[in-house]
C-alpha cells in the first residue's frame, strides 16, 4: 500500500480548508446545550491542527464563524465569541513555539473590539514564521469577500478592464494558495458561503461525522481520497 507521503510526491497537497460543522447536533445528541458542542469543537481544532502539522500540510484554513452566523440566538453568539477570545489567547504561545503563522480571514472590523485587538496581536506575533499557516475564517463570507475586493479596487482608482489577477490581489489573503481540498463534516453537502472565489477547482470531501468527533484518522482518509482524484482543470 502506498503511504500518504509516497503519494504526495506525485502532486503535493498545499492547502486544506475545513467547514467545521455539526457542533450543535453533537451536543443535542447528548442532551447538552449547543455551547458544549462548540467547546468540544475547540478540542477537535487542536487535534486537527496537530495532525496537519504531523502530515506536513503547509496551509490549513478553518471556517469558524460565517457572516450568516449572526442570525443565531444571542446566547450562542456570546458563547462563541467567548470561545474565540479564549482559544486565540490560550494558543498563541503554543503556535509561536510551533513556528506557525496564524492569520484571519473575514470582516474583522465587524467583530467585538477586544477580539480585533487579539487578532492584530496574534497576526503580528506570528508573522515572522513562514513554514506553516493556520488561517481562521472569522466573520467570513465569500460574497462579502468579493464585494470587499471590488470596493477596494474602486478605492485604488484602478481603471477597467478588471482582470482575474486584479480581483485576486484584492482578496483578504491574496498570497494563500487556493484550497486543494475542502472538507465538510456533519453530512451537509454545501459550501455555505465559504471560499467562493478560491474553491473554483477545489476537491471536496464530505463525512457524516460531527466536527467534535473528527480526528487525525479522518484527516488522513480525506487526504487519501484527495490523492485518488484526477484534477483536470478543464483539460481533456
Ligand atoms: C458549526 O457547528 C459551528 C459554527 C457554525 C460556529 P453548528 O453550530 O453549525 O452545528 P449544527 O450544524 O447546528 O449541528
Ligand atoms: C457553516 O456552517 C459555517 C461554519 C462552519 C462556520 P453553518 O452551520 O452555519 O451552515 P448552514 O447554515 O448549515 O448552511
Ligand atoms: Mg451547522
Amino acid at each position: 500500500m502506498t503511504s500518504i507521503s509516497d503519494k504526495r510526491n506525485k502532486k503535493k497537497i498545499e492547502h486544506i480548508a475545513i467547514i467545521m460543522d455539526g457542533n450543535g447536533r453533537w451536543a443535542k445528541s447528548r442532551g447538552l446545550p449547543r455551547i458544549f458542542g462548540h467547546r468540544a469543537g475547540v478540542k477537535s481544532v487542536e487535534r486537527t491542527v496537530r495532525a496537519a502539522k504531523e502530515l506536513d500540510i503547509p496551509y490549513i484554513s478553518l471556517y469558524a464563524f460565517s457572516t450568516e452566523n449572526w442570525k443565531r440566538p444571542k446566547i450562542e453568539i456570546v458563547g462563541l465569541m467567548g470561545l474565540f477570545r479564549y482559544y486565540i489567547k490560550a494558543k498563541i504561545d503554543e503556535i509561536c513555539k510551533e513556528e506557525a503563522r496564524m492569520r484571519f480571514a473575514g470582516n474583522i472590523k465587524g467583530l467585538p473590539e477586544d477580539i480585533q485587538r487579539i487578532i492584530e496581536d496574534t497576526e503580528d506575533r506570528t508573522k515572522c514564521y513562514d513554514k506553516r499557516q493556520l488561517i481562521i475564517c472569522l466573520n467570513y463570507g465569500g460574497r462579502q469577500e468579493i464585494i470587499d475586493a471590488v470596493n477596494s479596487i474602486i478605492e485604488d482608482g484602478t481603471s477597467a478592464p478588471i482582470t482575474e489577477d486584479i480581483l485576486r490581489e484584492h482578496l483578504y489573503l491574496n498570497d494563500v494558495p487556493d484550497p486543494d481540498l475542502i472538507i465538510r463534516t456533519s453530512g451537509e453537502l454545501r459550501l455555505s458561503n465559504f471560499w467562493l472565489w478560491q474553491s473554483s477547482y477545489s476537491e471536496f470531501y464530505f463525512t457524516n461525522k460531527y466536527w467534535p468527533d473528527f480526528g487525525k484518522e479522518d484527516l488522513e482518509q480525506a487526504i487519501s481520497a484527495y490523492y485518488g482524484r484526477d484534477r483536470r482543470y478543464g483539460k481533456a
